[in-house]
């Protein structure tokens, strides 16, 4: 069988993690050298010659990352942004127009906006969810690249990435999908006909909150061949070690996104019954906007759960600074449970534009605990609203 035709838990455990020749180590070893040795000038021994340009611990990973995603070539990089900026510019030139989510990640537009902004390539912001809007802001300008985070990082929107696709490639653009969110165990972009994969595998990639990353999965040669330029001379690769922790943690992923969605759905039934509570944001309920398309899309519907409360500001800031369990901090993805306020923490750098999020909204990462345990968590911490 190759590698391609296995099951999802197969390629993660064995997709470029060969054992090691010599010795039969099981465990690949990890590659720390920044240099290697020639054989005469230029007389390199399976291509390595520098470790920006190539390192077999940060191949091995990427590797494990294309067979996951279902593409042809992946490249690692030291963060999601990191990686996000590097594709933008393999992809884009001065003039060139990005449209995007109008609830995409705040440091996704930051970059996007503020950084690639000043050098002249332009965005706009719409409803991804709204397909009749992004044809209309994609025909409005010369785009070249249309991004979408599905689901959407706080509001949970699901956009129907094969019907995007389509809009996208009818106006000559490439579609460029963050599945951060999901993760390739819950949803393949690229089977589903956009070009490009990103992702922040600081989250369930990565799994474990003990490293930041990022990476790029493509399908495409020519593609393929910009993006790894970019990636050697500009260089934001990730380090060896980053590389190892991020491979070993996607050995896993699919026994954790199974245990991440069966914890969020209990834990997003149980928010729906709460009176202070005004909307819960996951798509694996029914009630979601998106559910019969997220389940027709993905897999499960994941750990990630935005919940709004009757209470506003005051009753939203309360939950968030009152759980045990449930930790306060930024990202998410990993095995403990993590409490935000979007609005102050993650998407701070949208406040006060179009993309800001709502005052009166927390977003909850549901972890691998014991579900009993968040659900009590959560209790004890609503329990503190005081009006
Ligand atoms: C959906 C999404 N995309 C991209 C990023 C950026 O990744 P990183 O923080 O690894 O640079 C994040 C970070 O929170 C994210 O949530």
């Amino acid at each position: 069988m190759s590698a391609n035709e296995a099951g999802f838990n197969t390629r993660a455990v064995h997709a470029g993690q060969a054992f090691e020749p010599r010795t039969g180590a099981v465990v690949p070893p990890l590659h720390f050298s920044s240099t290697y040795a020639q054989n005469g000038i230029g007389g390199l021994r399976d291509g390595y010659e520098y470790g920006r340009g190539g390192n077999p611990t940060r191949d091995a990973l990427q590797e494990q990352l294309a067979a996951l995603e279902g593409g042809t070539h992946a490249f690692s990089f030291s963060s999601g942004l990191a990686a996000e900026d590097s594709l933008i510019r393999a992809i884009a030139r001065p003039g060139d127009h990005i449209v995007l989510g109008n609830d995409a990640y705040g440091g996704t537009y930051r970059l996007i906006n503020r950084v690639l902004g000043e050098w002249g390539i332009g965005n706009t912001p719409v409803d991804m969810s709204n397909l009749d809007a992004v044809a209309a802001a994609v025909a409005a300008s010369k785009t070249r690249i249309v991004w979408v985070e599905t689901p959407s990082n706080p509001m949970m929107k699901i956009t129907d990435i094969e019907a995007l696709a389509k809009v996208a490639h009818d106006a000559g653009a490439l579609l460029v999908v963050d599945n951060t969110f999901a993760s390739p165990y819950l949803q393949t972009p690229l089977a589903l006909g956009a070009d490009v994969v990103v992702h922040s595998t600081t989250k369930y990639i990565g799994g474990h909150s003990d490293v930041v990353g990022g990476a790029i999965v493509v399908k495409d040669a020519e593609l393929a061949e910009k993006i790894g330029f970019v990636q050697f001379a500009v260089g934001a690769v990730s380090g060896p070690m980053d590389a190892f922790l991020t491979t070993r943690g996607l050995k896993t992923l699919g026994v954790r996104m199974d245990r991440h969605s069966e914890n969020a759905q209990a834990v997003a039934e149980w928010l729906l019954e709460r009176p202070e509570v005004e909307a819960v944001l996951y798509p694996g309920l029914p009630s979601h906007p998106g559910h019969e398309l997220a389940a027709k899309q993905m897999k499960k519907f994941g750990g990630m759960i935005s919940v709004q409360f009757k209470g506003g500001e005051a009753a939203a800031r309360k939950v968030a600074e009152s759980t045990q369990v449930f930790t306060l901090a930024e990202s998410l993805g990993g095995i403990e449970s993590l409490m935000n306020y979007p609005s102050e923490m993650t998407h701070a750098s949208v406040k006060g534009t179009d993309l800001a999020v709502p005052v009166n909204l927390i977003r909850l990462s549901c972890g691998i605990e014991d579900v009993e345990d968040l659900i009590a968590d959560l209790e004890q911490a609503i329990g503190n609203i005081t009006d």
